[in-house]
């Protein structure tokens, strides 16, 4: 367990945690909501490693002033949370249900009467399914689609969010959904998934005009980026890291900062019309940053259809994912943003950072999780290192508040600060929790 108190951070430092509507929400019929992609995936037999669904997952769509508690008794800043864009419009398209707006609406005024700021995720990979069925994102329709949904939602709590987020990871849904199929919507389409970047990105750029035009409150993405290591030394090797950095950490960054794609992304060049580059370079004003781990990478094999070859990482301890705990590594991308992107990039926010392990009670009922607290000293003292450097970091949220649904995963992956018996839906919160209350508590009472 580390003793040493966390070093200080600047005043106004954002302390948040993260979490996303399909995998903590359930009541996936309630209020009018419609199907979305991860419903029809997740009911589609040997897509989950436990066959479960989201149908349930944490009950917070029933226990939302419990969770709200959690996050008051934590002494966070910020709630990250994600938007069902399915309980807004059930069809993906025509106007907004009541009903699923106005459990948003309790939300944030619930997190509001707790000194909380709402940050509000646009999409979290929860694509409606009628969209999807018209062609999803492979569709430029859809990405017209995601800015009238997003006019709707800021129309509602446009005064009251404080920070919006158009996309989580759509790099992540580009690749997994589309490209290997492991994620929802379960398509294998490899490299020809490019229009899926190309009509997210459209998305967001439409979205950024549509929150502008309703709200005052600052616009990001929140972006997965992962440092890559050249592993050989090789020329080879090396030209393998720099197409895997282009596809993994420039794809969704290069055209949002004003600099088009990087050589070699573009699949399909007739997807990119002239004038798309401009709006999606529309200015944001924070770049949120999701980090995990670094990547190994060296040259492909002989007859490899891909440009590299990812390659463990050794001499990192690693979590119940396998994911090598790299807190250097958050360090290392930080300063690669900023040396790459220099006066284009904008403020930086950790949007996500966490790790799963497989946390159960002990006799008492307590969870012990001193590696979840390890984890989090060090990526903050990390982001404290990048701070040093002149990297402008403002804020840090954990993934994740509750253990919840973690996709393809099912419930085997425990994440949270606070454990969560799926049985009894009773929440216990971890010693990283307790950890991190006193942490937030003795930075922000720091002049
Ligand atoms: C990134 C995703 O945004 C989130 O939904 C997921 O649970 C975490 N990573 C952990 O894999």
């Amino acid at each position: 367990m580390p003793t040493a108190p966390l070093p200080q951070f600047p005043a106004g430092f954002r302390w948040g945690v993260s979490t996303s509507a399909y995998q903590i929400e359930g009541a996936v019929g309630a209020d009018g909501r419609g199907p979305s992609i991860w419903d029809t995936f997740a009911h589609s037999p040997g897509r989950i490693a436990d066959g479960s669904s989201g149908d349930v997952a944490c009950d917070h769509y029933q226990r939302h002033r419990e969770d709200v508690a959690l996050l008051a008794g934590l002494g966070v800043t910020a709630y990250r949370f994600s938007v069902a864009w399915g309980r807004i419009q059930p069809g993906g398209t025509g106007p907004a249900h009541p009903r699923g707006l106005d459990f948003y609406d309790r939300l944030v005024d619930d997190l509001l009467a707790h000194d909380i700021d709402p940050v509000a995720t646009l999409y979290h990979w929860d694509l409606p399914q009628p969209l999807e069925d018209a062609g999803g994102w492979l569709a430029r329709d859809t990405a017209a689609r995601f800015a009238a949904y997003a006019d709707l939602v800021a129309a509602r709590l446009g005064d009251r969010v404080k920070l919006w987020i158009t996309l989580n990871e759509p790099f992540v849904q580009m690749s997994l959904g589309y490209g290997t199929g492991a994620h929802a919507p379960g398509r294998t389409l490899l490299f020809d998934a490019f229009p899926v970047a190309h009509h997210q990105l459209l998305g967001h750029g439409l979205a950024v005009a549509a929150l502008r035009a309703r709200s005052g409150s600052p616009v990001a993405i929140a972006n997965n980026y992962s440092p890559v290591r050249a592993l050989g030394g090789t020329d080879a090797d090396r030209s393998a890291a720099a197409a895997y950095e282009a596809l993994h950490n420039r794809l969704f960054t290069d055209p949002l900062l004003g600099r088009g794609y990087p050589e070699g992304t573009v699949g399909d060049p007739s997807v990119v019309r002239d004038e798309d580059l401009a709006v999606i370079a529309a200015p944001i004003d924070v770049l949120g940053v999701n980090y995990y781990n670094p990547t190994g990478v060296r040259a492909p094999q002989e007859g490899s259809p891909l440009p590299f070859e990812l390659a463990p990482l050794d001499g990192y301890p690693r979590t119940a994912f396998d994911w090598p705990v790299a807190p250097d590594g958050l360090h290392e991308l930080l300063g690669w943003l900023h040396r790459t992107y220099g006066d284009a990039l904008p403020p930086v926010e950790i949007t996500e950072s966490g790790c799963a392990y497989d946390d159960v009670p002990d006799a008492d009922g307590r969870v012990h999780d001193p590696e979840r607290v390890a984890y989090l000293d060090g990526h903050l003292r990390a982001v404290r290192a990048a701070l040093d450097d002149g990297v402008d970091v403002r804020g840090y949220f954990v993934w994740s508040l509750l253990d919840n649904w973690e996709w393809a995963e099912g419930f085997t992956k425990r994440f949270g600060l606070v454990h969560v018996d799926y049985a009894t839906q009773a929440r216990t919160p971890k010693s990283s929790y307790a950890w991190l209350r006193d942490a937030i508590a003795a930075a922000r009472r720091k002049p």
